[in-house]
Formats: structure tokens, sequence, C-alpha cells
């Protein structure tokens, strides 16, 4: 019996360092020491054995099963030493690894430029107003006095929805709607920045683009306050240094009209290749408000005059950021936009 008794011990602590986790330890535990455990059954045999050898025996069993329960606690703490052990591993951070990057989103150069170029007519009193890009043919054209058969109609390639209605060719139309919404009261000083379209697709054209006009309407504005605002608005756009000269020009809703050059952006003035050599740069159109437009629009010519200008906000980019390729302000390539 005693045999018996050392050889279940052998087993069980066998067992027990084999184990590798808790739960087969609990069945290691039910096996051995369990009500209808290996060495519960060995003890109930004890019945058929001579009295005088039981105390021995019993001494023996209780050893054995002291020795069991003193393995099974130690394996369990060994265990779990171990699982704990592993899961901080698991857990470990490592805090001096490079973090996850997330890239910041900016604004699109023609964005940027746009703001540049309200900022500054902000701060010389005008007000930003909008208008709709589907536009009527009377707001593009007639009341601009451009009527319906005006040859100066061919230069604004026009996309037609329908016979009056059109995808606006410039953003002139929003002087006039906002003449009729403030007429006859004065003064009037806004621009207004927005798309335009026109049916050209080129290496220096894009058939969306965008543009910003400005409309001055007061009872004593003249063209001198027309050089003013436009000499101002070109020193703060591309340095105090700029100068600004006025050419002769022509379209229909001003009178007389011109054509704004600033001295070039690359050579000063003294001519380069992006000038071609002439020493200066087109930006805009201009000139004072026709007085049939304001008429049109519900101002007497007697008591209101007026200066419009009409500017390309690619164009004005391209300058200020010394961009040769209209297209890539197009293309929405993240590595030319990243350098904004
Ligand atoms: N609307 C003209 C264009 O798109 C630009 C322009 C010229 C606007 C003269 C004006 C102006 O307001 O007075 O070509």
């Amino acid at each position: 019996m005693e045999q018996k008794l050392l050889a279940i011990q052998n087993k069980a602590l066998e067992e027990i360092n084999a184990a590798v986790d808790l739960d087969m330890l609990n069945d290691i535990r039910v096996h051995f020491l369990g009500k209808k455990g290996e060495l519960t059954s060995v003890l109930r045999s004890m019945a058929s054995l001579d009295p005088s050898e039981r105390p021995r025996i019993g001494q023996v069993a209780n050893i054995v099963r002291d020795r069991i329960e003193e393995q099974l606690n130690q394996q369990i703490n060994t265990l779990r030493e171990r699982i704990t052990k592993q899961q901080l591993a698991a857990e470990k951070l490592d805090i001096t690894m490079p973090g996850t990057v997330f890239e910041l989103g900016r604004l699109h150069p023609i964005t940027l430029v746009t703001r540049q170029i309200e900022d500054i007519f902000l701060g010389l009193g005008f007000n930003i107003v909008e208008g709709p890009e589907v536009e009527l043919d009377y707001y593009n054209f007639e009341a601009l006095n451009l009527p319906k058969d005006h040859p100066a109609r061919d230069m604004q390639d026009t996309f037609f929805i329908s016979p009056e209605v059109l995808l606006r060719t410039h953003t002139s139309p929003v002087q006039v709607r906002t003449m009729e919404k403030m007429a006859p009261a004065l003064p009037v000083k806004i621009i207004a920045p927005g798309k335009v379209y026109r049916r050209d697709d080129d290496a220096t054209h894009s058939p969306m683009f965008h543009q910003i006009e400005g409309l001055a309407i007061d009872s004593k504005i003249t063209m001198a306050d027309l050089r003013g605002v436009l000499k101002i608005f070109a020193e703060q756009m591309f340095g105090i240094d700029t100068k600004t000269r006025f050419r002769p020009s022509y379209f229909p809703f001003t009178e007389p009209s011109a054509e704004v050059d600033i001295s070039c952006v690359i050579c000063g003035g003294k001519g380069c290749r992006t000038c071609s050599y002439s020493g200066w740069l087109e930006i805009l159109g201009c000139g004072m408000v026709h007085p049939k437009v304001l008429e049109m629009s519900g101002y007497s010519s007697q008591d209101a005059s007026g200066f419009a200008f009409g500017m390309g906000v690619e164009r004005i980019a391209m300058l200020k950021y010394r961009i040769d390729d209209l297209r890539v302000l197009f293309d929405n390539d993240k590595r030319f936009l990243d350098q904004f």
C-alpha cells in the first residue's frame, strides 16, 4: 500500500510539473485529491488493512497528500507569475517610438491669394459680395452694355445653358446685381470673388477659373480714385516697390477703360523672359463705369459715378508664387500643394 501511495505521489508531482495552465492544475487536483480521486480511493481501502498497519499508512497518506497539495500551490504561483509577466510584456509600450504623423490639410494657393486680395480691399473699406455662377444673359452681357449682337461678346466664349441662361464668363454681373439692389443708395464699395467659365482649355486657359471684381460708386468718384486704389493694391500684394501703369483699353462696360500693368515681379522692371523684356506685367482690366451701365441698374449718371475692375486670381497667384504653368493649379498634385 505504501508503494501504491508513493507511486501516486510521483505520478501527481510529474503531472503537476508538466502543467502549463491553471485549468490543467485544477484537473490534476480533482484527479488525485477529489472525492473520487486516486488518493482518496486508496485511503478508502485502508479499512481492509491490518489495524496495526493503519497509523503508519495513514501517516504516509497524509504526507503524500500534503506533498501533492504543496506542489500544486507552488505550481499555481509559478504559473500566475508567468502569466503576469507575459501580460506585462504584451502590454508594454515603447514611449520612445516615433508617433503617427497626422497630416494637416492646407489652403489651396487660389484660396490663399483670394483671401489676401480680400484682406487688402477690406482694409480699403470694400465689402465682399457673391453672385450666382449660373447667370442670366441679361446680367452677364446685356446690362453690361453688351447687347445680343455686340462683337465684344466673341471675346468671352460662353457656355450657354439656354438662349437666356449661361455660365457666367466673368464676375462683372455681380456689379449689376449689387447696383440693382442698392440703387439709389451711395456709396457702393464691393469686391466679388468667384468662379467663372469659358470655352477655353490649353496651357494658359482653363474652362473654369477665378476672378475678383471690384466696384465703387459714389457722388464724386474719379479716375484718380481708381489709380490710388489699384496702386495700393499692387504695393500690398506684390511689395511696396511695385510700380503700376495704366494703358488705354476697351471694355463695353467702362469708359474710359484701361489695362493695368505692374513692374515685373521677377526683374523689377529691367526686362526679362517673364515680362517679355518689357519690364511690365498685365494684371487686370478696369475703367470708369459706363453711364449706360449706371442708368440700366438704377443710378443717375448725373449724380453718381464710379470705377470698376476685374482680375484673374490664377494670374495673380502665378505672378505672386512664380508659377509658370497654369495647369499645376488644377492638377491637385499634393507635392505641389504642400509647398503653400
Ligand atoms: N470682365 C472683364 C473680363 O472678364 C474684366 C473687367 C474689365 C472687369 C474691366 C471690369 C472692368 O470690371 O472694369 O475680361
